[in-house]
């Protein structure tokens, strides 16, 4: 039986609409615009695609959004003191470095410098502490978007075995660790894979929930899915296509085609987790609004 569509557009618009009415209410209530500062170093075309996108989602639902796009020539002192500026500017409540960045930039040290109260990605280790500990935090836009597309399509995931491919600091690790905690979000029990997994589609067929987050064009095919999983694909790969203006077109990490005649649910790529995973930024954006305002009215 062919597999049920998880429509992440969708699910995205109906989450956005709900955080355009906390934004029309914080307007209204506190006098307080959210806003978001966005930094783009250099001219990668996907990253520059992401970052547009990620602009018109805040304009959409009333956050107000600071653009920096600097030259992949700027410099670490140029870039930490930019983040500084945007740290100390109360009209900010969150800030997102796009990534990755230029050479010979350093990721981390950036990430370090950025106010773990504005870091709306989660990206920072405190954040990335708190969140393992199961203490508030704000959660990492990618991975919590999975879970609230699998939480809004009623997919159980207490006693689920929910397998990875992929081991990242953006997707991989912060998943697992959201999926073993206890809540409504968690209690699943995981596996996690990479390139040196041994017999991956071993693993990968005894999942219940299968995540694909490993960077590689439809890796993930039909003999490695068991029977009516549901399967969650965080691939976006541009792959040549001469049929296309602009030269290629977008493919996830499973083969969709051939997975969808076996899963019971699946995301297509793309309208599956990318839309999602900008509206968690805007999520993170507006609840960061209404910490930093609590806090300066008490
Ligand atoms: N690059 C790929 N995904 C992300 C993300 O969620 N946030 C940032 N800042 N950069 C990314």
């Amino acid at each position: 039986m062919a597999a049920g569509i998880i429509d992440g557009k969708l699910i995205a618009q109906q989450i956005r609409q709900e955080l355009k009415a906390e934004v029309e209410r914080l307007h209204r209530e506190d006098g307080l615009q959210p806003g978001l500062g966005v930094v783009l170093v250099g001219d990668d075309p996907a990253s520059a695609s992401y970052v547009t996108a990620k602009e018109a989602a805040c304009a959409e639902i009333g956050i107000y959004s600071a653009d920096h796009r600097l030259p992949a020539s700027t410099t670490q002192a140029e870039l930490l003191a930019l983040v500084q500026r945007l740290n100390e500017d109360p009209r900010i409540h969150g800030i997102l470095v796009q990534l990755p960045l230029p050479r010979p930039l350093d990721e981390s040290a950036v990430l370090l410098a950025i106010d773990p109260e504005k870091d709306v990605d989660g990206f920072h280790p405190v954040n990335v502490g708190r969140m393992v500990l199961g203490e508030p935090a704000f959660l990492s836009c990618t991975p919590h978007g999975v879970l609230q597309l699998l939480q809004r399509s009623g997919v159980r995931l207490a006693g689920s075995h929910v397998v990875i491919v992929g081991r990242s600091n953006i997707v991989g690790k912060p998943l697992a660790n959201m999926l073993i905690q206890k809540g409504p979000l968690g209690n699943a029990t995981v596996t996690v894979c990479h390139t040196r997994t041994a017999d991956l589609a071993h693993h990968t067929r005894q999942a219940d929930i299968l995540v694909a987050a490993a960077g590689q064009p439809r890796m993930i095919t039909a003999d490695m899915v068991r029977e009516g999983a549901v399967v969650i694909d965080v691939g976006v790969n541009r792959v040549a296509d001469a049929s296309r203006k602009s030269g290629f077109r977008l493919v996830g990490d499973v083969d969709f085609e051939a997975v969808s005649a076996k899963a019971s649910l699946i995301t297509p790529v793309p309208g599956g987790v990318g839309p999602m995973t900008i509206t968690m930024l805007l999520h993170n954006t507006v609840a960061s609004a209404r910490q930093h305002h609590l806090k300066a009215s008490r």
